[in-house]
């Protein structure tokens, strides 16, 4: 009914069409585009064909046989339960990446968007002997449901979906001879196996692996394809903001399950982090840090605010970067190349703490000995006024004074001048000063006497500490330390910081960027 009014309206537009001096298109026109011919007339040129109307009944020669005819007569007797070979079917398989979605971190996985190519033989499917008029077969997936599939899973995916807009992303081919070529366009989410070691100068490697579900390897024998590259790229560069894909493989492994041995097709993908941002937002700031609790040692001993100042902000920097830094990555309990950076910057940044620490006390210190230096000499010219009668009743003897010195002081003859009389006191110092005078009072004093103060200040010098007096032993320590002045401390630091950190720096670097080549 409809076809006879179709040709009963072509036969209208002829007419129309030769007394208009237009001529239609190739294909006979619909209702609509013969009033639409009407308005947008073609050129007269065009020949109007005379098979157009044969050519709507008749869509085959009558020496091939259609695709059509030849799908209907594979699939009348076709068991989709049956696999092609009884001795088993190769079923070869490619892979093209066509983009990777994301690299996630906190959950371990990585997102990816491939074809994968399947092709086997199947005899059943055969249709040379059919005289076709295509030397292939172009076919959606309703005929796909419809005959053997390998089933081809990705075992340790977290998800895969063949995606579904606006239809199915199938492609089927069969040829004359029977080989059939599938290839889906999947999403898919699989494993990465993370190693944060060497974070943010890491690798990580993700795989995928494909293997028939249901049939083990002597019925479905899968193969990376093996006359072209089985795992290829359809972009240049796979480059993500934070990692760019540095390698990819593929490997194939015979697993065996309690039904069989399995053939396992594994893609191996590596990531290599972009530790740009890194070194803009993690290892700049933190070089910066470091100078700046450098700037401290310039600052000399008086201005110890000003120094902690810089020293605890420098501390609570590092540990704000390092915090903003650590967040979007899983809590793992081994330890980081960032987190080894950030931990040495932060006992540097520490460490010049401490020797502000010990620049403040020695200031303080110095401070106290001279407030108590004042206050001694003060004492001591009063005293000296006090005992201008007194005398020492025992004159020490040679034979007690080397064993107890202690006896000797309380002894010291009074034409000793005072700064002597008053060595006993803690006063580093004032016992330098005492060395000093001593000499100087020994050598005015009467010759019975110089051999005995001699013996004294010996004595003083080399006596076991036990047994002397506690003050004698604070004072020698004080000593010690009294070689390290403020200044020498700030400047030994100034050279010691720098270049413990720039060995530190060689050390780190040359270790992380040659651990992953
Ligand atoms: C499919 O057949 C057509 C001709 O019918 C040919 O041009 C085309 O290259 C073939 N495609 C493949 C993939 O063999
Ligand atoms: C089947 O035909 C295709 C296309 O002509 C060809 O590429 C393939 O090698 C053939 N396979 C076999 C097993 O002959
Ligand atoms: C591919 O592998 C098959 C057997 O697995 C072998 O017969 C064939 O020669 C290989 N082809 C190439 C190009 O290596
Ligand atoms: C890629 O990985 C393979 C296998 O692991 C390795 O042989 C190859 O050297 C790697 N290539 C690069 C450029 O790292």
């Amino acid at each position: 009914m409809i076809r006879t009014r179709k040709l009963f309206l072509f036969a209208v537009f002829l007419a129309l069409t030769d007394s208009q001096n237009l001529t239609p298109t190739d294909t006979p026109p619909t209702e609509q585009s013969l009033e639409e011919n009407k308005f947008f007339p073609l050129p007269p040129t065009t020949p109007l064909p005379t098979n157009a109307v044969a050519a709507v009944d008749d869509d085959h020669d009558d020496q091939c046989t259609s695709d059509k005819t030849i799908i209907e007569k594979l699939l009348s007797n076709y068991k989709s339960f049956k696999t092609p070979s009884e001795t088993g079917v190769i079923v070869w398989i490619e892979v093209w990446v066509q983009e990777v979605n994301s690299v996630n971190e906190i959950t371990s996985d990585f997102d990816m968007d491939i074809y994968v190519t399947e092709l086997w033989i199947d005899t059943a499917l055969r249709y040379e002997h059919l005289n076709p008029c295509k030397y292939n077969l172009s076919l959606n997936s309703e005929i796909l449901d419809q005959i053997w599939k390998p089933n081809t899973v990705f075992i340790n995916s977290k998800s895969a979906n063949i995606h579904k807009s606006p239809f199915k992303n199938v492609f089927l081919m069969i040829y004359p001879n029977g080989t059939v070529w599938v290839n889906y366009r999947v999403q898919v989410k699989g494993p990465c196996t993370m190693d944060f070691s060497a974070f943010p100068m890491d690798q990580q490697s993700c795989h995928l692996t494909l293997e028939s579900f249901s049939y083990n390897n002597q019925e479905v024998d899968m193969q990376w394809m093996n006359w072209t590259t089985p795992l290829s790229l359809l972009k240049k560069e796979i480059v993500l903001p934070d990692f760019v894909m540095s390698n990819y493989s593929t490997s194939l492994k015979h697993e065996i399950y309690p039904a069989g041995v399995w053939n396992e097709l594994t893609m191996t993908f590596v990531f290599s982090r972009r530790y740009g941002w890194y070194i803009f937002q993690a290892y700049i700031p933190t070089y910066l840090t470091i100078f700046i609790s450098w700037i401290s040692f310039c600052l000399g001993s008086k201005m110890i605010p000003a120094r902690t100042m810089l020293g605890v902000n420098s501390l609570l920097a590092l540990t704000f970067q390092f915090g903003n830094i650590m967040r979007n990555l899983p809590r793992v309990s081994y330890v980081k190349a960032l987190d080894v950076w950030m931990l040495v910057c932060l006992t540097f940044v520490f460490c010049s703490l401490l020797e502000l620490a010990i620049i403040g006390s020695m200031g303080a210190r110095s401070e106290n000995q001279a407030q108590k230096q004042k206050q001694l000499e003060e004492e001591t010219t009063k005293q000296q006024k006090g005992r201008e009668n007194s005398t020492c009743s025992h004159m020490m003897s040679p034979s007690s004074c080397p064993s107890s010195p202690r006896i000797c002081r309380n002894h010291v003859p009074n034409d000793v001048p005072q700064s002597f009389k008053s060595y006993g006191s803690t006063d580093p110092r004032m016992r330098k000063r005492l060395m000093l005078t001593s000499n100087t009072a020994i050598s005015h004093a009467p010759h019975e006497n110089r051999a005995e103060k001699v013996l004294l200040l010996d004595g003083l010098e080399e006596t076991q500490f036990s047994q002397v007096d506690t003050k004698y032993s604070s004072m020698v320590t004080i000593k010690m330390k009294k070689q390290w002045t403020t200044e020498e401390i700030d400047q030994m630091s100034m050279i010691m910081f720098p270049g413990l950190f720039t060995v530190f720096n060689i050390i780190y670097w040359t270790y992380y960027l040659t651990v992953n080549n």
